[in-house]
Order: C-alpha cells, then structure tokens, then sequence
C-alpha cells in the first residue's frame, strides 16, 4: 500500500526530539508523501527545511488565522520569498477561526490575512490548505469571491453535509483525520459517505487529533493507515479501490507523483 499524509505539523516541538525515527516509521507504514504545515513565518520556514531534509516531506507555507496577531499583511512577503523553495507544494495552512475570539475586529483580520494568501496562492499557482472552524459561512462567501485557481482543500473539515455540499460545488478538496474513527463522531463520517470519492482526501494534523486507539497520545504521520481504513469502510471500497483514488486526488492537487 502507498499512503500519504496531506496535513501535518512535523514542525511542531512535539517532533523535535525525535523527528528523523518519525519520518522513518512513516517511511515504513508507506507513505510515500507528507505534506507539513506552516501556521506563522518561523514554522514556514522550519517546514521547508524538514522538506529539503526527507524526500518524503513536502511543505505548505502561512499564516494560520489565529496567529496573525503582531503581524502586518506586509509580512505575507515572507511567506511568498519561501514559497520559492521547490518542495513548497502549498499555501497554508491559512483561513477562519472563530472559536476563541469572534468579535468584528479578529474576523476582519483573519479574512484580510486570508484574501491576501489565497491572491498569493493564485499569482504562484499553488493549491491551498484551509483551516475553517466556527467560520464556515464566512469561509465559504470568501471562496466564493476570491475562487483558488490550483485548487484547496478544507482541512480537517468539520462543518455539516449541506455546507460541504456548497463547498464542493467550489471544486474544493475535503481532509479527514483522526476524528473520523471515534465512536461519537457521527457527522464526519456522514460527509465522508455523502461525497464524491474524487473529492477526498486523508491527513493526520499529527501531532493533534490521534485516531483509535491512539487518542490522547501524540499523533504521528506513521497512523494515516487507520483513518485510511474507516474511510474505505464507511466508502465500501476495498483498500486498493480507496488507494487509487486518494493517491489520484492528492496527484491532482498537489502535483506531486506517488
Ligand atoms: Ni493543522
């Protein structure tokens, strides 16, 4: 089997004392890709290095919706001067978040923050990886006026069906993780059964959101098989009916071979 990972935090302190056994065991569980994330500048930058360290290892550079703060829209240049590295395959990970702070000022920010990386994202010819969170209206209206011309993904999604429904008529991409193989999480696995296959994609957002049964340890790229698994379950492919077409959809995306 060949996986891949299309969201994960390898840049996060979680790995620093270990990443190099990380990226070996994910080697042997098969994945052939791990695309790793940026939320602000300092972690763009350490994703492009793990990148240009381990063949396996793409990066996604920008500013994540709750870090924008200290910031100015001028220092997107810096996202864009890294976004030159050749394993760079992504903007992002950028979008909503309106789960902590959600008064007029934080949502005018984060949408200024993320109208201007999905015009970076469109001059570069780059997909993108959104975080959307208590923000789907807002995130879709966005979308909707500023269309990502190389494509994005939702990831992580977590909205209802009918949202996802008018999201997919945006030709977006939607990422699943470790949630999607709890018991009490009953409208991930709805959406899952209710889109296109094509449209699908597997993530871990490792070191966050571990799936059975691993919940409550650190996640790790290494674990995508069992989200994988519930995916190809709750779709009624077998595995290498499932394999085909993740790999196809990430391909198409991202523009990287597995
Ligand atoms: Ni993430």
């Amino acid at each position: 089997m060949v996986y891949f990972d299309s969201h994960c935090h390898l840049n996060d302190e979680a790995f620093a004392s270990d990443l190099e056994e990380t990226v070996a065991k994910a080697r042997e569980a098969g994945l052939k890709a791990i695309l790793v994330l940026g939320y602000d500048v300092i972690s763009s930058r350490l994703a492009v290095e793990i990148a240009s360290k381990y063949d396996i290892c793409y990066a996604g550079v920008g500013i994540h919706p709750e870090n924008y703060e200290g910031l100015s829209i001028d220092d997107i240049k810096q996202i864009e001067e890294l976004s030159h590295n050749e394993k760079v395959i992504a903007i992002g990970e950028v979008g909503l978040d309106y789960h902590w702070k959600n008064d007029e000022e934080t949502k005018a920010n984060q949408k200024a923050f993320f109208i201007e990386q999905i015009k970076l994202a469109n001059k570069l010819g780059l997909p993108l990886s959104i975080h959307a969170r208590d923000a789907s209206e807002d995130t879709f209206n966005i979308l909707n006026e500023y269309r990502p011309t190389s494509g994005a993904v939702l990831h992580c999604y977590s909205g209802s069906v009918e949202m996802m429904e008018r999201f997919a008529k945006l030709d977006l991409y939607f990422g699943f993780d470790g949630p999607l193989t709890y018991k009490n999480s009953i409208v991930p696995k709805e959406c899952v059964k209710v889109i296109n296959v094509d449209r699908l994609l597997v993530e871990t957002d490792s070191p966050y959101l571990s799936p059975v049964p691993f919940r409550g340890k650190r996640n790790e790229p290494a674990y995508i098989p069992y989200i994988f698994n519930m995916m190809a379950e709750l779709k009624g492919l077998t595995e290498t009916e499932l394999e085909e077409k993740l790999n196809a959809n990430f391909s198409r995306l991202f523009h990287v071979k597995l």
